[in-house]
């Protein structure tokens, strides 16, 4: 079944289309790409690509990563500035036996020399806010993840992300770092994660997910264990996570997500869902979310 999920309000109308131009015959690379890329290239979303909140210095620092469930490999970057399609540049570095993941200035030259268009990220919106921030902020840390299968039985997973504004130049999250952001196994699933970078990184979010698609779980249950279990490993440390959330499909394009936020809202398009907007209310485990209209 050709199938996409991606994550957040803001991946709706990329997913929606991506989802036709899957059912239209293109493969899940290409639809991911696009759905990614264009979220990356609006201006109105705060936590991706152009218009992205800055670190401490007033630079927009990207992060993104891409996997073939089908080879197994990756390509990503880290704190890239000035690259317009970050997703671009990973899934240009996957395919690589050595090299896929690539940081700083490396990483722009090689997203230059790629052939990537380089423009200045900051958008001007986004510069006012960093000149009135005082502190580091708990924002922005909205990733966009799309996972998606063709009819073929490719599957693939992109993420992409500004990461935290205010953070420390140099910090990175879990959007490039596989396993933790994302994983994908096109013979058990595939699993990509936002929120909070620094706790998603200590679970290994994404590869737990897949885990249990590998041990037979179906995508829902698959999410809803790993960030179930997650919780329960640091709530057995006195801790407990501000905001994790984990979307999910399983080798057939079945789809799951889980979080511990009170709303969690995704799109999906396969078969089953027709491109809709969902909420996952999630630590109340989500078997029957309520579709968010669109209007
Ligand atoms: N999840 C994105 C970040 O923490 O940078």
């Amino acid at each position: 079944m050709a199938s996409i999920i991606g994550t957040w309000r803001m991946s709706y109308e990329p997913v929606r289309a991506a989802y036709e131009m899957l059912c239209s015959g293109t493969s899940a690379a290409d639809a991911v790409e696009y759905a990614v890329s264009e979220v990356e290239r609006n201006p109105v979303f705060t936590s991706v690509g152009l218009g992205g909140l800055p670190a401490r210095d007033g630079e927009v620092y990207l992060d993104a990563g891409w996997m073939d469930g089908n080879s197994l490999r990756c390509g990503a970057v880290m704190a890239v500035r000035n690259v317009s399609s970050p997703v671009r540049a990973a899934r240009m570095l996957c395919g690589r036996k050595k090299n896929w993941l690539l940081c700083g200035s490396g990483a722009e030259r090689f997203a230059a020399s790629a052939g990537i268009p380089m423009r200045e990220m900051l958008t001007e919106e986004a510069r006012a806010k960093w000149l009135e921030a005082k502190e580091p902020a708990e924002e922005g840390h909205d990733t966009v993840c799309v996972i998606a299968r063709d009819d073929s039985g490719r599957m693939v997973v992109g993420t992409s992300t500004s990461g935290l504004f205010m953070k420390e130049p140099g910090r990175v999250g879990d959007t490039p770092i596989v396993g933790s952001g994302f994983y994908c196994d096109a013979g058990a699933g595939g699993a990509a994660a936002t929120g909070l970078g620094e706790e998603i990184m200590r679970g290994c979010l994404s590869y737990a997910a897949v885990s249990y698609m590998r041990q037979g779980k179906d995508a829902q249950t698959a999410a809803e264990l790993a960030v179930s279990m997650f919780r329960l490993q640091l709530a057995g440390r006195g801790e407990d996570p501000e905001g994790i959330s984990l979307i999910t499909m399983d080798a057939s394009g079945n789809t799951g997500a889980a979080s511990t936020l009170e709303s969690f809202p995704f799109a999906v398009g396969n078969a089953m869902y027709e491109a809709v907007l969902r909420n996952g209310r999630v630590t109340i485990l989500m078997r029957n979310p309520e579709e968010i209209p669109f209007g």
